[in-house]
């Protein structure tokens, strides 16, 4: 089957990512939000990412324009009715990912594959509330998603194959690099990546190293792009804690289980970049 047109539920950072990936490789992209004041607040943000990427050397202004051309926004579902492929990227929450699937089960064609951008949740839990769970999977992306090169795709045991290669061939298309991964939680990725994340902050609350040398031990010892912690600022604490509450709910593994220091700041509305403070500040200038 060929992808012509994509949907993409949820215009905030992952959805935004999504959408800006999709127009650029040159798809025509509908992306829904529950209000114009957030749809106008997501399209703006894609609009300021593709501005950067002229400036930066990586996009020519004509295909700036005619990547705009193709996103369309909405605030109704049923502009969902002639997409080849819609990808859910709606806040972590298995009811709303639910009731969400439920109606693009019924405002869909029976030919449209439905994917999930979800970080940890179960996808055949999701797929199991559709009639059509063949044409269900989970398609992760990273963030920054313009960035990143990779694309999770998450087969359930009712994923058919002829539904997993035209998400692959779709991945690709975006100049992205694609893995398989079982229904699992955590996929592949974050599986990994969480344990870490959580073992730095249980560093840094115990005292046995400062943030600034945590961070500066795994850039210089091991080369990654930015330390635990400040990448826990740039995913999110707030999602970074639901994460690992979700993957400790349906495994029961201690490496998942939050440190208490992670809570207290995701009660104080410390959720890193998105609140301008974390582990690090983050207010202009
Ligand atoms: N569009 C296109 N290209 C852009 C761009 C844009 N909007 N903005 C920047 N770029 C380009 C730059 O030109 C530059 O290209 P070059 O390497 O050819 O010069 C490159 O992207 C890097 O840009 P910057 O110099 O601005 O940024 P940094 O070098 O500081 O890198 C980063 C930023 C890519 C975020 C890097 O720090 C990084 O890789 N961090 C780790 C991110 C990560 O691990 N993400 C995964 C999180 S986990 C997740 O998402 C899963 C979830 O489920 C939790």
């Amino acid at each position: 089957m060929e992808i012509k047109k994509v949907g993409v539920v949820g215009c905030g950072l992952m959805g935004g990512g999504i959408v800006e990936v999709a127009a650029k490789a040159g798809y025509t992209v509908i992306v829904s939000e529950i209000n114009q004041q957030l749809l106008d607040k997501g399209i703006a943000a894609i609009n300021k990412s593709l501005s950067k990427a002229v400036e930066r050397g990586k996009l020519a202004e004509e295909e700036k324009t005619s990547a705009l051309q193709l996103i369309k926004g909405t605030v109704n579902m049923e502009d969902f009715k002639d997409c080849d492929l819609v990808i859910e990227a709606a806040v972590e929450n298995m009811e709303l990912k639910k009731k969400i699937f439920t109606d693009l089960d019924k405002i869909c064609p029976q030919e449209t594959i439905l994917a999930s951008n979800t970080s940890c949740l179960s996808i055949i839990d999701i797929a199991a509330v559709t009639q059509r769970q063949d044409k269900v999977l989970g398609m992760h992306f990273f963030n920054p998603v313009p960035l990143m090169k990779l694309v999770e795709l998450v087969k359930t045991i009712s994923t058919s194959e002829e539904t997993l290669t035209t998400a692959r061939v779709f991945g690709e298309s975006l100049d992205k690099t694609v893995v398989i991964a079982q229904d699992t939680p955590g996929f592949i990725v974050n599986r990994l990546l969480l344990p870490f994340l959580l073992e730095a902050v249980k560093m840094l609350e115990s005292g046995m190293a400062t943030r600034e040398d945590i961070d500066k031990a795994i850039v210089l010892g091991l080369n990654h792009p930015m330390g635990p912690l400040r990448l826990s600022d740039l995913v999110g604490l707030d999602t970074a804690y639901y994460i690992c509450n979700a993957m400790y709910e349906e495994t029961k593994d201690p490496r998942f289980a939050p440190p208490i220091l992670l809570k207290k700041m995701v009660t104080a509305g410390q959720y890193g970049r998105k609140s301008r403070k974390g582990f690090y500040d983050y207010q202009p200038g």
